[in-house]
């Protein structure tokens, strides 16, 4: 009996320790440069002034420095991290690491997979729902497309690709499906494969498809983001088709689509379906917090949602998406 009082004791000091210890929690992002992964990390630091806890931001533009930002997390005697990884393939390195190094781990953005592609399950994830969301950008452009009275026949779209990454392709084939879906010809379609997922290399990617075919009267153009639209429409002016001719929309609705759609003339980016990077930033970090201080543990799967924006709607939408 004794024993068994001393024993619940000292777990009990053992757990008032615990929890009086500082929580801190990494967030760490591919593109740190990314005007969607800098909101990420303000509604990030938003939670951590919220809950009380420390927040350390970290860019990880490859696999090395993603391994060696997870060992210094855990030398800071950081409890967890969120991860959106340079490579989703990294998954099974992510998750040894994090266990060897008592870290919690949840991804955000691109799901991690092991090495057959499968997602890890150990690994609670917020992503958006990718072809979901790329078929509101099929769609935003189809009922542009007939708006202005196109005929389809004289339309080229520009598929800016990168199919490695799952969520990536989900959200272009999406925006094609939804094309086709209202008549646009499959013949019309062009893959533009970029080589990183930033505006530059959209651009040229988006550029070697407009050189190769000059039959196009008119121009669309799809991406993982905006910041891959935003290439299409600028290899698209750099060959002199501008807003009349060219309706590009992407995925985000950050400061790169604001800053489009408040320049004082129309471009070729007519919009952008916004996510939310306030709930990718804010609930993910909340969750880690959560499970962290055994509050709860986070769901295994969470898909966020869009909406259209464009010139016209866009401070309803920002609004509405509480951003
Ligand atoms: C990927 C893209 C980002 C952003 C996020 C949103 O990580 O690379 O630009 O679109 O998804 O989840």
């Amino acid at each position: 009996m004794k024993r068994t009082l001393l024993a619940t004791a000292t777990l009990c000091l053992m757990a008032a320790a615990h929890a009086a210890e500082p929580v801190k929690i990494g967030f760490l992002v591919k593109q740190a440069e990314e005007p969607w992964f800098q909101d990420e990390w303000r509604y990030a630091e938003q939670a951590a002034k919220d809950k009380g806890f420390t927040l350390v931001k970290i860019g990880v533009p490859n696999g090395e420095k993603m391994m060696a930002a997870i060992d210094n997390l855990a030398a800071q005697k950081a409890q967890g991290f969120v991860i959106c990884a340079p490579d989703v393939k990294l998954g099974k390195a992510v998750e040894r690491s994090a266990a060897r190094n008592n870290l919690k781990v949840i991804s955000v953005d691109d799901r991690l997979v092991d090495g057959s592609g499968k997602p890890i399950a150990s690994i609670p994830h917020m992503g958006i729902s990718g072809y979901a969301i790329g078929k509101q950008v099929g769609e935003g452009i189809a009922a542009e497309i007939k708006a202005r009275k196109w005929n389809m026949a004289d339309v080229g779209a520009i598929r800016v690709a990168y199919d490695q990454l799952p969520t990536a392709k989900e959200r272009t084939m999406g925006a094609v499906d939804a094309l086709k879906a209202a008549g646009f010809p499959a013949a019309n379609v062009i893959d533009a494969p970029q080589a990183k997922t930033d505006t530059e290399n959209a651009f040229n990617a988006a550029n070697i498809a407009l050189t190769k075919n000059a039959r196009f009267k008119h121009w669309v153009a799809v991406g993982l983001n905006d910041e891959a639209v935003l290439g299409a429409v600028r290899a698209a002016e750099g060959r002199g088709i501008k807003a009349d001719n060219m309706v590009g929309v992407g995925i985000g609705g950050a400061k790169a689509a604001e800053n489009e759609l408040n320049k004082p003339a129309p471009t070729g980016f007519f919009g952008s379906v916004m996510i939310s990077a306030k709930e990718h930033g804010y609930q993910t970090s909340v969750n880690l917090y959560n499970w962290i201080t055994g509050k709860g543990v986070p769901p295994a799967e969470v898909l966020t949602k869009g909406m259209l924006m464009t010139r016209a709607n866009q401070a309803d939408v920002r609004k509405q998406m509480g951003q």
